[in-house]
């Protein structure tokens, strides 16, 4: 089968398409003959290698998400799931290639009215929005800044934030047509990648959802109301300066929250449930995705290059 690999970390030239052996399901596992493969900003990361502990090789499937037909089921797992259309997370490999494997309790049948782009578009990531703004115990009425909202995670987030009666969504983007289409979401204020740009936003937010972390943090944290919760769900600009954590104790009398999340610690029927509600309003156009474009798989390369020059809105599909 073809497969996309790292060959060399850093540029998005480093992948390579390559044949690999059609993969086994081991026990409690599928295998899924993949139709949509998502590009998630988690696949940049390890590209990069700009964020270290991963302790990838050189040689590495990349991919985290896949939909499909299953096409075979490893021992323990019952046969009625073959020929079903899924959603199926693979975990940090696997995902770039024409069949995927994953454990079943990673696997979602999709419902009528979403299509395989649609899933991995939505699957991996409007669950981390949802359990981000459930664990900053966000309240209809508080103030939201979602930072890095123009990628999945955040595209989902400001949709949640505004469907959950937020008094006020503001964004970080880098344009203005980027705001223009969050505002078409939900977003009331369109703030720049540093937090300008938006004359009327609030000053401060109850609530700061955060995609990008990099050294611009602490100016994000200093703009927590007192008793705001800062959640952090990825790094997409890289590692934080050292020492942000300084503040948060000076400023100790604000009662400040600053928490990371990642959905490993979410309970796995947690997710799946969250998940599949989510699948559901998204069939019913409650919950909308934004699906930047489809490139075949061999693309691989094209689509890490545009995630990188930041053009994206959403996210790239693969397609094999
Ligand atoms: N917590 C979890 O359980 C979990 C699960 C899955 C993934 N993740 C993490 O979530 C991240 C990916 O999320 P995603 O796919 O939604 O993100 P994404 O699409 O890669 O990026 C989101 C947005 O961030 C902005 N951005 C990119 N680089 C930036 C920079 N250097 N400075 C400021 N803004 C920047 C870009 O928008 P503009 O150009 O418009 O600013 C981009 O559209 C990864 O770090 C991944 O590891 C976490």
């Amino acid at each position: 089968m073809k497969a996309v690999v790292i060959r060399t970390f850093g540029a998005p030239e480093g992948l390579e398409v390559v044949d690999l052996p059609v993969p086994a399901p081991g026990p409690g596992q599928v295998r899924v003959a993949t139709e949509a493969i998502g590009v998630g900003g988690v696949d940049a990361v390890i590209r990069r290698a700009t964020i270290g502990g991963l302790g990838l090789k050189e040689g590495h499937l990349l991919g985290s998400e896949v939909a499909g037909v299953v096409e075979a089921v490893g021992e323990g797992v019952d046969a009625s799931w073959k020929g079903r259309r899924v959603w199926a997370f693979t975990g940090l490999t696997g995902g770039y290639a024409e069949r995927a494997v994953a454990a079943v309790e990673d696997v979602l049948p999709l419902p009528e009215g979403l299509t395989p782009a649609q899933a991995v578009t939505l699957g991996g990531s409007a669950v981390v929005a949802h359990f981000a703004l459930e664990r900053a115990r966000f309240a209809p009425g508080e103030s939201v800044l979602v930072r890095g909202a123009a990628g999945s995670i955040g595209i989902a987030a400001v949709q949640l934030a505004a469907q959950g009666g937020a008094g006020a969504v503001a964004v970080t983007t880098s344009s203005s047509e980027r705001g223009g289409r969050l505002r078409d979401l939900g977003a009331t204020h369109v703030l720049d990648r540093a937090g300008g740009g938006g004359p009327d936003a609030p000053e401060g937010f109850d609530v700061v959802i955060d995609v990008v972390g990099g050294p611009g943090l602490p100016g994000f944290l200093d703009r927590l109301n007192p008793n705001g919760r800062y959640l952090i769900v990825g790094v997409v600009g890289g590692q934080l300066p050292a020492d942000f954590g300084t503040p948060l104790v000076t400023g100790f009398r604000r009662s400040l929250t600053f928490a990371t999340l990642s959905l490993d610690t979410v309970p796995g029927p947690e997710r799946q449930a969250v998940r599949a509600a989510q699948f559901a309003e998204a069939a019913r156009g409650g919950l909308r995705t934004a699906v930047h474009e489809v490139l075949p798989l061999t693309e691989a390369a094209a689509a890490h290059r545009a995630m990188d020059e930041g053009t994206v809105f959403g996210r790239i599909v693969l397609v094999p």
